[in-house]
């Protein structure tokens, strides 16, 4: 049997100033869901969870109540209130509205964005069990010194510290009570509580429940969901031309005294396979189902056409290029005599490290008969959906 006596409070009203994105922090998005989104995400799986209430700056009380709605499976009721110019008179305001019955309340800051529903079981079965104060802490790793100005005075014993993290528990009439008494402003529930003598207590934290505040703390929580990227491959052949007129094109650049390649396009297999391996890293396809024989306008196009094309597709589907590879196989071209100009358009066009090498096939194959030649490409590509407003 749910006993229904849990209150929720998220605090989404803050300005998100060290984040530097232009929508407040709570409202800025990760892979497509607002951070205030993602943070709401675990409450619907709480059992006894009757209330959820939400501070938010007064321009997005609108978007907060609707992104409630869209993310709480429960049946819990939603109070979404104006934050105020503190987190702690976020919190006052969000307190104002808690209803009598509830017995537990969780404060948590949006910006902690991946607690995990179990990081909330834990304070609130801690809670229950020792009706006082329970937060979620993390040992620290860094060796800590106390400071002033650029003197270091001493190293702090940092076994007998811990960093504070939310949803921070309490009896809900013992928050009250504080909040109706406080004086100083605090940065967490727990010192205000601590500082009218409450004892607090703490269980383990966790690395999700980590603060989003800063552009740094943002791009390490895209790798951490995103990464460690997506790899592709490509690979491409063409023969040699008998029109003994026709330039040979490889990487993008012209390479003289080597006849040119047959193809729809200039035949530049270098630029093809990198396509290829970008396509595939993204699961846009390939070159031939992008930029079919069946389009006129890319017969006879140098392979910038193509590699600029889907650059700009790779990068709309919400993929950064981390780099790209690619390996010639035949007798010719002498790679070495220009694969420093290669390496350099290449990375130029792809916006990312691309690095040009090759190999012979000891004579064996059609490769080693010189009928054409051959290129192997693969290529790294990261998920790096953030959007920091319009
Ligand atoms: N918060 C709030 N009301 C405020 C200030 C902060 O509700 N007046 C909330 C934030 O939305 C955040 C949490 O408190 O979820 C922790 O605060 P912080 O990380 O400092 O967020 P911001 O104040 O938004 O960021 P900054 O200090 O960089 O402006
Ligand atoms: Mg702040």
């Amino acid at each position: 049997m749910t006993r229904r006596d849990l209150a929720v409070i998220v605090v989404a009203a803050g300005r998100g100033e060290r984040l530097k994105a232009s929508a407040p922090k709570a409202f800025v998005e990760i892979n497509g869901q607002t951070i205030l989104e993602h943070s709401l995400s675990p409450l619907s799986t709480l059992a006894d969870l009757a209330q959820v209430v939400i501070a938010a700056p007064s321009t997005h009380l609108a978007e907060a109540t609707e992104i409630a709605n869209s993310v709480l499976s429960t049946d819990a009721t939603l109070d979404v209130v104006v934050g105020g110019d503190t987190r702690q008179q976020s919190i006052a305001n969000a307190l104002a509205v808690i209803s009598d019955d509830i017995e537990i309340v969780l404060v948590h800051d949006a910006a902690r964005a991946f607690a995990s529903a179990s990081l909330f079981e834990r304070i609130i079965s801690a809670v229950r069990s020792t009706r006082a104060s329970v937060v979620p802490a993390l040992e620290i790793a860094d060796t800590i010194k106390r400071v002033s100005g650029s003197e270091v005075l001493e190293t702090v014993d940092r076994s007998a510290l811990r960093s504070a993290q939310t949803p921070q528990g309490f009896i809900a009439a013992d928050l009250k009570r504080a909040y109706a008494n406080a004086g100083d402003d605090f940065t967490d529930d727990a010192a205000l509580m601590q500082s009218q003598g409450k004892k607090v207590s703490f269980v383990a934290g966790e690395v999700e429940a980590a603060k989003i505040t800063t552009p740094d703390d943002l791009s390490g929580v895209l790798s951490r969901l995103n990464g460690p990227g997506r790899t592709g491959i490509g690979v491409d052949v063409h023969r040699f031309s008998a029109d003994a007129t026709k330039k040979l094109f490889l990487g993008t650049i012209e390479w003289p005294g080597v006849p040119g390649l047959d193809g729809h396009s200039d035949g530049d297999a270098v630029s093809h396979a990198i396509v290829d391996a970008l396509l595939s890293a993204a699961g846009l396809g390939d070159i031939g189902s992008n930029f079919g024989v069946d389009r006129p306008e890319f017969a006879g196009a140098n392979g910038s056409v193509f590699l600029t094309e889907t650059v700009r597709m790779v990068r709309a589907a919400g993929f950064e290029i981390v780099n790209a590879s690619v390996q010639i196989i035949g007798n010719r071209p002498k790679v070495s005599t220009k694969r420093a100009e290669a390496e350099t358009a290449l990375t130029k066009l792809v916006g990312a490290p691309v690095t040009v090498g090759a190999t012979t096939t000891d004579g064996l194959g059609f490769l080693g008969n010189d009928e054409g030649v051959a290129a192997v490409a693969s290529a790294l590509i990261n998920k790096v959906e953030a959007r920091l407003g319009s």
